[in-house]
């Protein structure tokens, strides 16, 4: 991943640390002391899921996971102290929306797991991103929004992979004929990750992961820290397959409207991705909400009630991130952040990308 710019001062301090390599005289010292840096940042967040300096922090410290950080030695994923830091940061998060979203009850069987979650999707009313990006967006929002969902679904399907190993039976397999599609069943065109990347090229943005990372709002980066929390927890596994769940639930209805945004305005490699997403979705939500999670709950009572924390994180966090962009589109403003060393507003380095 790109190395993206520092939000503050834990960020100052993790970014700083990493570019060390960790068997440098000091390195580890300044490790263990990123957990106390954490909890101060912690303290000093208002609104946890908003808060630029602790969610670009837990971004970085989850991508050590993923692809890497360019320049970073790559032993910092599994050193003591930045583990820590990561849990002080991930476990806040983890509360954070626990007491955010409401409880749910268990149902018994595979299918009244499926009905339950497809009623929680369609009694969701949450603001119409895809609506806007249907009828109204013009071509700056529409790259604005493949920026802003650049960070996850240029790595679409890898949090949830990481459940892989922890599951069993039907629910694995489930996951598994999911996840295949996802990665293209064998052909790397045909990866989601790779269609998105190409829908970026064609609107003129860069594919590189990580690039549009230093624009991407704090909500947004809150909602690709959460998946990887789940992903990355086996005692959260129910919430990933639940999270999974809702993600295919909700996708393929929008992804009509995201095509047809797209189409219109002449950006067809990114209205074929959303096509994809109208035909796999109709499918995988199937598989994900019976299969996998109906499953899961069968199989695995303790990880049951995480499924609903899971897929609840979902629509809550979802939500959040399409109020901010809504919310600066419907005012005439960007929803990115500002190009860092360009005075707030300043719009020409996009203009010369
Ligand atoms: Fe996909
Ligand atoms: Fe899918």
């Amino acid at each position: 991943m790109r190395r993206p710019q520092p939000r503050g001062p834990l960020g100052e301090q993790l970014l700083t640390l990493l570019a060390d390599p960790p068997e440098d005289a000091g390195a580890r010292g300044r490790a263990e002391e990123l957990a106390a840096a954490a909890a101060a940042a912690l303290a000093r967040a208002g609104d946890l899921l908003a808060d630029d300096d602790v969610q670009l922090s837990l971004f970085v410290l989850h991508a050590l996971h993923y692809l890497g950080v360019e320049g970073v030695d790559e032993r910092w994923e599994l050193e003591p102290g930045i583990v820590r830091a990561r849990e002080v940061l991930g476990t806040a998060l983890e509360e954070h929306l626990r007491a955010q979203v409401p409880g749910h009850d268990v149902p018994a069987t595979p299918q009244a797991v499926a009905d339950a979650l497809f009623a929680l999707a369609a009694d969701d009313d949450g603001p119409g991103l895809a609506r806007f990006l249907s009828g109204r967006a013009g071509p700056d929002q529409a790259r604005e929004f493949l920026q802003l969902k650049s960070l996850y679904q240029l790595m679409e399907a890898d949090p949830h992979t990481w459940a892989i190993p922890r599951l069993r039976g039907r629910a694995k397999a489930a996951l598994v004929e999911i996840q295949a599609d996802e990665y293209g069943g064998g052909d790397p065109r045909r990866m989601h990750s790779g269609m998105f990347a190409a829908g970026m090229r064609e609107a003129g943005l860069d594919d590189a992961y990580g690039a549009a990372a230093d624009r991407v709002p704090a909500v947004w980066l809150a909602g690709i820290n959460a998946v990887s929390v789940f992903g990355l927890h086996r005692r959260l596994r129910g919430a990933i397959v639940g999270h999974l769940a809702m993600y295919e639930i909700t996708s393929s209805d929008p992804s009509r409207f995201l095509a047809r945004g797209f189409r219109r305005l002449g950006l067809p490699a990114a209205a074929a991705y959303y096509d994809e997403h109208v035909v796999a979705d109709a499918a995988h939500e199937q598989i994900a909400a019976r299969d996998m999670a109906g499953g899961l709950v069968v199989a695995d009572p303790a990880a049951a009630a995480d499924v609903f924390f899971g897929a609840r994180s979902v629509l809550h966090l979802d939500a959040l991130a399409a109020r901010q962009a809504l919310g600066c589109w419907e005012a005439g403003r960007s929803a990115l952040r500002p190009v860092p060393g360009a005075p707030a507003g300043d719009r020409v380095a996009e203009l010369v990308r």
